[in-house]
């Protein structure tokens, strides 16, 4: 069934976050597919805040493997431990990246993102099954307040993915 976002007309990052949670756990509730619950996450995120990237990697044989995403071409295959995206599949926690060129070892899939923040997925025994990833063009555009809206997004998935 196809459905409408709502996004309330606010510069306010936690305003939007309070609107967008319960919306994904609508739209994810009565569809069991994976690729097709993550794609409509990053279409939610991507319409609500107009990020310049926002996407999956999936850990498939020990590397994180390209899923749906919004946003220009992207790198499709990470290794674990590198670039932002694997470090947070290796440390299995969120990390918020200020300014993208002083992260040693950050992946540019493209020139234009300065700003960035990855999200582990957890399964039900704590290891990491992905990640959600997001770019900006703008250096230091991700606060806490964006950390903690997106991971209850992904705790929204993981609730799914885990029971
Ligand atoms: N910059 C990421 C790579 C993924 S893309 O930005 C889409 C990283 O360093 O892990």
């Amino acid at each position: 069934m196809a459905k409408t976002l709502v996004v309330p007309k606010t510069e306010n990052r936690r305003e939007i976050y309070q609107f967008l949670i319960p919306q994904v756990q609508a739209v994810i509730a009565d569809e069991s597919d994976l690729v097709a619950n993550l794609a409509n996450i990053t279409a939610m995120i991507k319409e609500a805040f107009g990020f310049f990237w926002v996407g999956f990697y999936w850990v498939k044989g020990g590397e994180l493997v390209l899923g749906p995403f919004q946003g220009s071409l992207a790198c499709t295959r990470i290794a674990f431990g590198k670039g932002v995206c694997g470090s947070a599949y290796k440390e299995a926690r969120t990390l918020l990246v200020v300014n993208v060129d002083e992260f040693p070892g950050h992946i540019a899939c493209s020139s234009l993102s300065k700003s960035e923040i990855v999200v582990p997925i957890l399964d039900s025994t704590g290891q990491v099954v992905g990640v959600l990833d997001i770019d900006s063009d703008k250096l230091a555009d991700f606060s806490k307040d964006d950390q903690i809206g997106l991971e209850s997004i992904v705790q929204v998935l993981q609730k799914k993915l885990n029971g």
